[in-house]
């Protein structure tokens, strides 16, 4: 999408809705859009494309931002992989959204153990997509994302995938403000500087 000024947001979500309808016009699979996090309804944009008739939506499109040398002052194009903190956005999207659509939800970005995994499924998600771990292990450490979850299960008593998806989505939560912002004070008051620092 081009960054340009006189491109108003309700004008790019109206471009998701175009591709969606001419795709459907074309195949009859199902359809799961990818979307970027920078929408500023991500919840809306989800019942829009809903509404329209995807089937699943993908959290989130992860862009690649070009960096700048600053010893020769120039742009330089490389390839960061994901690290596990990146999941959280996602899994905040995905708690805020399961039971609350019937669009599959699929989290992407930033899963790299078990235990992002796991926190994914947790939220809600319907499946989880792995990348960056796969360019940097191969695929054996699929394997061992796979047993970290078994063992996770095992140990917690549950069966099946169904009894964990969305056990901590914000329907479930004792307290569903606290996916909210308005927790942020409460996030503030809770952090500690390292010692000496005052
Ligand atoms: C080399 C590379 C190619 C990618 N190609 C695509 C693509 O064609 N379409 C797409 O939707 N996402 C693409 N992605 C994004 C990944 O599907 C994924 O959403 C993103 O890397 C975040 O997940 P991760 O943290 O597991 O890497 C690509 C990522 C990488 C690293």
């Amino acid at each position: 999408m081009a960054a340009d000024l006189n491109t108003p947001g309700s004008e790019i979500e109206q471009r998701y809705l175009e591709l969606l309808k001419d795709l459907r016009q074309q195949v009859t699979i199902p359809i799961n859009m990818k979307l970027s996090p920078a929408f500023s309804s991500v919840a809306n944009m989800a019942k829009q494309l809903e509404d329209a008739g995807a089937s699943g939506v993908a959290l989130f499109n992860r862009f690649y931002q070009p960096d700048i040398n600053i010893d020769n002052l120039r742009l330089v194009s490389s390839l960061h992989t994901s690290v596990s903190a990146e999941s959280l956005l996602t899994m905040r999207w995905i708690a805020i959204l399961h039971g609350r659509t019937t669009l599959s939800l699929g989290a992407t970005g930033g899963v790299h153990t078990a235990e992002d995994a796991i926190k994914l499924l947790l939220a809600g998600a319907d499946v989880v997509h792995i990348c960056s771990l796969l360019l940097e292990q191969g695929p054996s450490a699929l394997g061992q994302v796979l047993t970290g979850i078994k063992a996770w299960m095992e140990e917690k008593g549950f069966d099946s995938i169904d009894e964990v998806r969305g056990r901590v989505s914000q329907i479930s939560v004792p307290h569903p403000a606290e996916f909210e912002r308005a927790n942020y004070v409460h996030i503030l008051d809770s952090f500690r500087s390292g010692p000496g620092v005052f």
